[in-house]
């Protein structure tokens, strides 16, 4: 079958395209209002996006929370999911005011980042502390709703030693967990090795 992209009503009940580019991984990104008040939300529009210097991005469907937050603050964490929190990522997606704190909405520790200001969800076995390098505005088909893509550069890396095994992050041990199409996630629980070419 083929598909329009930007059409409703057609054979398909819900857009693909989300189940196509899947899974992608989940940025749960916690930030600082600059008034002090803790933000913690899922973004699935998130990867690692460059090495040397190693390099996130997450873009903000409308200017939210932890864009916002982003914005005049320039740091957050991007914290890892595994299957154990995914109830606590999925009342973090909440539709709160800026000055709720996700993290007790959750039921979530708060633990002190390194190099940035923003807490690092404690439960969660890894976070990369992250420093503002651009924001690029993205066209967006509702003209009341401004889309925006934040890039940054990771400063500090946390792994709880527990999910270390022989010397590499495990993800099948930690089971982190993606993001698919529709209400739909997947847990990593298998991974093979393929060598690259010579
Ligand atoms: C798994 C998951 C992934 C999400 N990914 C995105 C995303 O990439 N971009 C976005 O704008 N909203 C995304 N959302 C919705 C936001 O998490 C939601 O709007 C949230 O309230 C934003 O919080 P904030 O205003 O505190 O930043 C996602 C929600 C879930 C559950």
């Amino acid at each position: 079958m083929h598909f329009d992209p930007d059409a409703i009503d057609q054979a398909l009940k819900h857009n693909p395209i989300k189940a196509l580019v899947a899974p992608r991984p989940i940025g749960w990104i916690s930030s600082l209002s600059p008034g002090g008040t803790a933000n913690l939300a899922p973004y699935s529009f998130f990867n690692l996006i460059c090495d040397a210097p190693y390099m996130v991005m997450f873009a903000s469907s409308g200017h939210k929370d932890s864009f916002n937050n982003v914005r005049a603050t320039g740091e957050f964490v991007w914290n890892l999911v595994t299957e154990n929190l995914v109830h606590e990522m999925n009342a973090s997606a909440g539709h709160y005011g800026p000055t709720v704190d996700e993290f007790a909405i959750a039921g979530l520790e708060k633990a002190p980042s390194h190099k940035v200001r923003p807490p690092r969800v404690a439960q969660a076995l890894a976070a990369l502390e992250c420093q503002l390098d651009q924001i690029v505005p993205l066209k967006s088909d509702d003209a009341g709703r401004c889309n925006s893509l934040v890039i940054a550069s990771v400063r500090h890396v946390f792994i709880d030693d527990a999910a270390i095994l022989s010397g590499r992050f495990d993800a099948a041990h930690a089971r982190t967990t993606a993001r698919l199409g529709y209400f739909d996630y997947t847990v990593v629980e298998d991974t093979f090795e393929l060598k690259r070419p010579g």
